[in-house]
């Protein structure tokens, strides 16, 4: 079923179902939108309807569907994999004080497998999550009980934490807000000969497997969340649906990944012959359909919020190319193609196809000149790739740190990313608006407080894993953004809920404890006595940065080799009203026996 066909039919089936159908609002928030204004686009489609859900009269009635374009950058380190994308379409079904869980789980159910109304889906792959109760909220029976009298054996509705079965409200710039609750997920097995009944830790297995995705959630919101707590029920109860146009056209076009499907196949067609890595043909296709269509909503490129998320993604793309260069031609051939994918159901595109052109030019123009310059310096300089040569090429000549390191992979040099930290912290003058700062990947933009709050958290991090799951966790890698932290450690099967919460416990413990992050240098084999850890087969100098928390380096809970900068107290990680906790969002595999953690501070 072609992606154009799956838009109709939703739409179809809930205005069928007495729904008014809404265009896509923008991919720009606006001030209407009361307490999401904090964020910079639209990530949910339940984020234009804030208002309404909260209580506002909707002039279109309390039955609204619609398909809502959704930018997400959270995961943008992701890009490349089977899934993600930083641009995506939600389609959702809406009742503002109207229908609750038993229609909404029913009309989920039927949409996805009627042959005639729906999208056929065998309900034998198909597989429900409901949330398991807390202090907040019961254990969701009436949902179970919806799913049972539809025929959805008990063995496949599977009782989860909130950590999984809770919608969070909207993440602002500090703290979560608006209408929040219990949900109810369905699951589809995309496996060629079908993986039938699976026991629970089956099912976490498969999922972290891809083997089978999600494919929709159904949010039932009774509460509402202020500053990251929930304060009471809402005056009315709500049903907020998502489901992810993207996945359900993989679905049914039988692909295992989003890019072979019929939304972004023919931009990725325009590179088959190019000899730059699969993912970087993704990246390039993700960023530029995003671009598009944040240029189409009044986006431009500029250095900071939202213009300056815009510039990252135009500049990734063009790092991601082959020849690092994206010019007119390709430009155009890129944007006929996309506008030509997308312009029935956006015809707005099509009147500004010129104009997006025109500011990818621009834009791709500006970069290409500081590329060319800093590539020249590179090639000057790369006999003698010290760290000095190489800060300096990110700093004086605004060479993104990955193009220096990708340059330096292909002479065979590598470069000292210890180092490079390390000066980089030191030079602590940097404009923080400077674009080439934060456009860099690692520990993104050290004068942001949140990515030394979440370098601080990773350490303690690290400890906590060693302390629940044994010696043998080992840090294969972390990135660090103002947004999240993620963490890439060795361990063979996945954590069990009661592990992730004892880690988040014990971090939450450290933090509300007070603890000095203290720093102390000394030579490498002073250094090597003291216990502190090491990371992963990185190469250090003979001075030796330690970080440790603690009042004394002997009685730390923690001490790692590392440059900083970090927090000076763990106390900071609460935040400026000392009321954040950190919480694990997500643990996966990311290859055999290496486990990847998304958490943030909030
Ligand atoms: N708001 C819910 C989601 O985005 C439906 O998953």
């Amino acid at each position: 079923m072609q992606s154009s066909d799956i838009r109709a039919r939703f739409l179809e089936f809930f205005k069928k179902r007495n729904h008014t159908i809404l265009s896509s609002a923008s991919l720009v928030t606006t001030d209407e939108q009361g307490v999401t204004n904090t964020t910079l686009f639209n990530t949910a489609g339940m984020q234009p309807l804030v208002p309404y859900l909260l209580g506002k009269p909707h002039p279109e009635g309390n039955r609204l569907a619609n398909v809502q374009k959704c930018v997400r950058t959270i995961d943008i380190d992701d890009i490349g994999d089977k899934t993600h994308a930083t641009f995506f379409e939600m389609l959702g079904n809406w009742s503002l004080g109207d229908y609750f869980k038993k229609e909404a789980i029913t009309w989920s159910y039927e949409f996805l497998t009627s042959k005639e109304e729906g999208l056929g889906l065998d309900p034998h792959r198909l597989y429900v999550t409901v949330f398991e109760g807390d202090a907040n909220s019961p254990r969701d029976l009436e949902a179970a009980e919806a799913w049972k009298s539809l025929g959805v054996p008990e063995h496949r509705i599977y009782f989860k934490g909130a950590e999984a079965n809770w919608w969070p409200a909207v993440k602002g710039k500090d703290t979560w807000t608006g209408p929040t609750g219990p949900c109810s997920e369905m699951f589809y097995d995309i496996t060629e000969s079908g993986l039938g009944d699976l026991t629970p830790e089956q099912f976490e297995q498969a999922d972290s497997e891809q083997k089978i995705v999600e494919i929709w959630n159904d949010v039932f919101m009774e509460f509402e969340k202020k500053e990251g707590t929930i304060v009471g029920k809402l005056t009315q109860k709500n049903v907020d649906t998502g489901a992810g146009l993207e996945r359900l056209a993989a679905v049914l076009q039988k692909k295992d990944n989003i890019y072979d499907t019929d939304l972004l196949k023919p931009v990725m067609d325009l590179m088959v012959k190019a000899p730059n890595s699969l993912s970087s043909k993704r990246i390039i296709a993700d960023h530029l359909r995003a671009s598009t269509f944040l240029i189409a909503d009044g986006v431009i490129p500029s250095n900071t919020d939202r213009g300056y998320i815009l510039r990252r993604l135009i500049r990734r793309a063009i790092i991601n190319t082959t020849d690092k260069k994206l010019d007119e031609k390709r430009i155009s051939m890129f944007i006929d193609t996309l506008v030509g994918i997308y312009e029935k159901s956006y015809p707005e595109l099509l009147s500004k196809k010129e104009y997006i052109k025109g500011v990818l030019n621009e834009e791709a123009g500006k970069f290409g000149q500081v590329l060319v310059q800093g590539i020249k310096e590179f090639e000057k300089s790369a006999e003698n790739l010290t760290p000095e040569v190489v800060f300096n090429l990110y700093t004086t000549h605004g060479l993104p740190f990955e193009i220096i390191k990708e340059m330096a992979k292909e002479k065979g040099l590598t470069i000292d990313e210890v180092a490079f930290e390390k000066a980089l912290a030191q030079h602590q003058s940097l404009s923080r608006a400077g674009a080439e700062q934060k456009f860099k990947g690692g520990l993104s933009d050290v004068n942001d407080p949140m990515v030394l709050r979440y370098h601080t958290a990773t350490h303690l991090l690290h400890q906590a894993l060693h302390d629940v799951l044994g010696e043998g966790v080992g840090q294969k890698g972390s990135n660090i953004t103002p947004e999240r932290l993620r963490f890439d450690f060795s361990y063979g099967t996945k954590m069990t809920d009661e592990q992730k919460k004892k880690v988040e416990d014990i971090i939450n413990e450290k933090i509300t404890q007070h603890i000095p992050m203290k720093q102390v240098t000394m030579p490498r084999a002073q250094a090597e006595q003291t216990g502190a850890r090491h990371f992963f087969g990185e190469k250090y100098g003979e001075e030796i940065s330690i970080y440790f928390i603690g009042d004394t380096l002997d009685a730390a809970y923690s001490k790692e080799f590392c440059g900083g900068p970090h927090v000076s107290n763990t106390s900071e990680l609460a935040g400026p009203e000392g009321k954040w906790r950190f919480k694990i969002q997500k643990e996966e595999a990311i290859s055999q026996g290496v486990r990847r953690i998304k958490a943030v501070l909030g």
